[in-house]
């Protein structure tokens, strides 16, 4: 791990979702292995206002994992091992609410984890219990606002659903009624595995359908989800190059001190 960290010596990453596939043109293309199983694809490496970024699509090159099926637990380690400390992590979801149309982008604050059968821990063994009542950095969500300014929107719950199907529109109306703004397929277990290797995480969402809770007639279809993501995934890009530069060179969150004091039962990467 030493020697990838040094080889890569990434500081943030990135984690694309459905339509983002790329960060960086030009950007290295390095292949990482963990004790997991591979990553979703190598990491592409490249230089954001002097800071090493390393990105990775959440669903693989060409799509060709569905959220069920990602190795979250390596992708993770990939980032970590390649020195990333800071995760921003664009992703698809669906709105809860009316006034959070498609097209928006909105970083949620709370996380409802609804899915099931997923692994979605490193510590299986020791007793290792990581504090997770704010899934979110509160460092990384004040960056992106800043970078996004009025374009984005802070706050609100993503509940993530097993998926690979939309949800019910009872299960919609059920999730809107508990007062959750946003629903997803990918947010867990991916946010409390950077948690658990302490590394900051900040989601961002962008809103691609109005979940069928909300939508009288048609029931969510994913072409739609990806038209929008197409639409809107440059200014997504924006967001996150500017996020990048404003994130703080030094982390005094409390996400960095995750595990102190902490014994582990195996060594970080
Ligand atoms: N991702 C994008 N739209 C979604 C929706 N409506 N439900 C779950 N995941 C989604």
């Amino acid at each position: 791990p030493a020697d990838i960290r040094a080889a890569i010596g990434a500081e943030i990453g990135v984690i694309g979702g459905s339509g983002f596939y790329q960060l960086l043109d030009g950007a290295e293309q390095i292949k990482v292995t963990t004790p997991y199983g591979d990553p979703s694809a190598p990491l592409s490496v490249g230089t954001v206002a002097g800071r090493r970024v390393a990105f990775l699509p959440r669903h693989g090159h060409d799509h060709e994992f569905p959220p069920h099926e990602i190795n979250y637990r390596a992708n993770i380690w990939a980032m970590r091992a390649a020195g990333v400390r800071q995760i921003l992590a664009p992703c698809a979801v669906g709105s809860l609410r009316r006034e959070l149309a498609p097209g928006t982008i909105v970083v949620p604050d709370q996380l409802v984890d609804r899915t099931s059968g997923r692994i979605q821990t490193f510590f299986d063994r020791g007793a290792v219990h990581v504090p997770f009542a704010d899934p979110y950095c509160a460092h990384g969500t004040a960056a992106i606002s800043e970078a996004g300014g009025s374009g984005v929107r802070t706050g609100g719950a993503m509940v993530v659903i097993e998926g690979p199907r939309f949800s019910t529109r009872a299960e919609s109306q059920w999730y809107a009624a508990q007062g959750w703004s946003l629903v997803n397929m990918t947010g867990a277990p991916e946010a409390v595995l950077a948690r658990e290797l302490a590394v900051c995480y900040t989601s961002l969402a962008l809103v691609t359908d109005l979940d069928a809770g909300l939508d009288a007639d048609e029931s969510v279809s994913q072409d739609e989800v990806f038209k929008v993501f197409a639409a809107n995934i440059e200014r997504l890009r924006e967001i996150v190059l500017k996020t990048v530069e404003l994130l703080p060179a030094e982390r005094t969150c409390r996400c960095a001190q995750t595990l102190d004091g902490i014994r582990l039962p195996f060594e970080l990467p």
